[in-house]
């Protein structure tokens, strides 16, 4: 059982943007010196502005965060709408609202169990910065990326394994697992013994296969989800996610907001059967080691 760490108490300034630059073709990291230092713990996000004190964005965007450094703060984001794109205009000396850290983290690790981290797309953030943070020997770390152009293979040491949609771009001396992440990570875990954890961020596909892919080797499994935010505290009620409560039969459940009692959750609290669900495709197996 996990006992939530004290969060670390937010703030709310702005930050001056030293660097906005792409890590991949589908990825940009944003380096922000705020105005004063701030703490976080993985899983944690903030909510951003791109023009802060203007009347361009009433909301401010949620964004995890990727590291925290003192004032030094860093993301990865992707151009997907109008603040995205707004972001992506970012240059140096320019500044951007920031209010963080927000949410529930992911669980501090508490034992030597070993952890099994998945991270597709923009859920990178949170799952390597627990790495970051608590990582240690035996742990296995999993990003999944559209294509090899889209994974920021810089920013993933040896620890990583990649596994892509597609194989173009992969670069000659980086190999990757053709298939989804959970079917690496599934890979990757087949012959650990004993229980450990499943940590994962990505579209809800992907939480949903490391859900199922946790309860079938038994593993406890948190998951980071990424609903669409408002106020992102606990507010506005515009993020709310069905959770379980206890109650005469197991179909008991309440709304949850995803910005203060998440983001991150533990899979077996959602009560899947009322949250909104793409169709899953059938998972093909992959393949080890594709090249282009
Ligand atoms: C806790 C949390 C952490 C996040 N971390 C990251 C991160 O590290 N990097 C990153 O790139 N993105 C992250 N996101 C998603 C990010 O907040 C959205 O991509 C962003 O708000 C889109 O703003 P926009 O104005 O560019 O898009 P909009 O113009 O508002 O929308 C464009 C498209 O993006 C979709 N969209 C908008 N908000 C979200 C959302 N919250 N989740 C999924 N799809 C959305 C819309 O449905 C629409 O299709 C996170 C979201 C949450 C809730
Ligand atoms: S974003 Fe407002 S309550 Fe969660």
């Amino acid at each position: 059982m996990h006992h939530e760490p004290q969060r670390p108490a937010g703030v709310c300034c702005t930050g001056r943007v030293t660097a906005n630059a792409a890590v991949s073709t589908g990825l940009i990291r944003l380096d922000l010196e705020l105005e004063m230092p701030a703490e976080f713990l993985p899983g944690q996000f903030a909510m951003l502005n791109p023009q802060p004190g203007s009347a361009a964005f009433v909301f401010n965007r949620p964004f995890s965060i990727y590291g925290i450094d003192g004032q030094a703060v860093s993301f990865l984001y992707r151009i997907v709408g109008r603040g995205t794109a707004a972001m992506g205009e970012l240059v140096g000396e320019d500044r951007v609202g920031f209010m963080g850290p927000l949410g529930r983290p992911f669980p501090v690790r508490e034992d030597d169990r070993p952890a099994l981290l998945l991270g597709g797309g923009v859920g990178l953030p949170p799952v390597a910065a627990w790495l970051e943070r608590w990582g240690r020997d035996g742990d296995l770390a999993c990003f999944g990326a559209r294509d090899g152009g889209d994974a920021p293979w810089q920013l993933l040491d040896a620890r990583w394994g990649v596994s892509v949609d597609e194989v173009a771009g992969v670069p000659e001396n980086r190999t990757a697992f053709h298939g989804r992440v959970t079917a690496l990570g599934a890979d990757r875990v087949a012959g650990v013994k004993g229980p450990g954890l499943v940590l994962a961020c990505g579209p809800v596909p992907l939480l949903k296969a490391a859900r199922d892919l946790a309860r079938d080797i038994a593993w406890e499994c948190w998951l980071s989800l990424e609903e669409h935010m408002g106020c992102g505290y606990g507010v506005c009620k515009g993020c709310v996610v069905p959770v379980r409560v206890d109650g005469p039969d197991d179909r008991t459940w309440r709304n949850a907001t995803c910005c203060d009692e998440g983001p991150v959750f533990a899979a077996a609290d959602i009560a899947w059967e009322r949250y909104a669900l793409p169709p899953v495709p059938e998972p093909g197996p992959g393949t080890m080691e594709a090249k282009p």
